[in-house]
């Protein structure tokens, strides 16, 4: 399976702050927000990551995570010419994926709890049964999300983006596992009246099939989106919290890879040595003795 970042977009709610930079590489606390989609793709075990962006934002994105061999990683990255719409990933995508499974995760989504990389192996390992795989999440409002909705025997009847009047509380995370149809389903769409390729159409139409399957997120499990300036700071204070308290960093790249024995202590210790003497690369030293 390979992994997709999609870290474009116009971020229309973050202007002026927006204006001249990307969203994605704005901090969440102490790290670049894209950081946090990335660790989500690395627990569940994706090592092949296409990062998706727009032409100006791109070269620092770029500059950022290199080729991803300071990780154990191979990274790739494409221009989306426009905000397209979500499921154009698997447009610009198709050559890199060559044929693979996807994980599709957006920029500026945090996700962060117990049990999580054993739900995102499941996931992972389930589509290649069943399709496609999304994932739930109880919000007071769900109106500005995908929503899903269920029967009571707990089967998905309904798929809707952003409705007026929504069917559940259940809104859909920006994470989505798809077996090796979804590029030739993508192409399939049509645009919105908004204009743009949903990822709750392409989603539809693996519902049709009867290959949507939907795992939820309980209560005791954050997901946060970073689209405004109060969700960043909501995001950055939840993060400074956690990290503080327990003194683990949250979505730390270097130690997940570490763990994932995709680089060796020595590699983890000179990451950690090039971070000079801040917080985070004593961190990475730490770990290693
Ligand atoms: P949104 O939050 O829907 O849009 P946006 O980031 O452009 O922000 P705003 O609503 O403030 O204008 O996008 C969700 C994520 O998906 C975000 O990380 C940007 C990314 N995205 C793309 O990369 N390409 C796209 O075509 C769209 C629609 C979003």
């Amino acid at each position: 399976m390979k992994g997709i970042i999609l870290a474009g977009g116009s971020a229309t709610r973050l202007f002026p702050l927006s204006k001249a930079i990307s969203k994605q590489i704005m901090p969440i606390y102490d790290k670049p927000m894209i950081y946090y989609p990335l660790s989500t793709l690395m627990l569940a075990g994706i090592r092949e990551v296409l990062v998706i962006s727009t032409p100006r934002d791109l070269p620092m994105f770029r500059e950022l995570l290199c080729g991803g061999e300071q990780l154990g990683m191979k990274f790739e990255y494409i221009i989306q010419g426009k905000p397209n719409g979500l499921a154009e990933a698997f447009i610009l995508g198709e050559k890199f994926l060559n044929g693979e499974d996807a994980a599709l995760v957006l920029g500026d989504n945090i996700f962060y709890g117990q049990g999580f990389s054993s739900m995102l192996k499941e996931a992972s390992e389930s589509v290649a049964k069943c399709g496609a795989c999304i994932f739930g999440y109880f919000v007071k409002d769900p109106r500005a999300y995908g929503v899903v909705e269920f029967d009571a025997a707990g089967k998905v009847v309904s798929l809707e983006e952003k409705p007026a009047e929504p069917k559940s509380n259940y809104a859909v995370p920006g994470l989505y596992f798809y077996d090796n149809t979804v590029c030739q389903k993508a192409r399939s769409l049509k645009p919105s009246t908004r204009g743009e390729l949903e990822i709750t159409d392409l989603n539809r139409l693996y519902l049709e099939e009867q290959s949507l399957k939907v795992a939820l997120f309980g209560r005791g499990f954050a997901w946060l989106d970073t689209g405004n300036a109060d969700s960043m700071l909501d995001a950055s204070n939840f993060v400074e919290t956690i990290q503080k308290r327990q003194g683990f960093y949250i979505s730390c790249i270097e130690e997940i890879a570490w763990r994932n024995r995709w680089i060796s202590t020595q590699q983890l210790q000179a990451l950690g040595e090039s971070l000079n003497k801040t917080d985070y690369g004593m961190y990475l030293l730490e770990l290693c003795k």
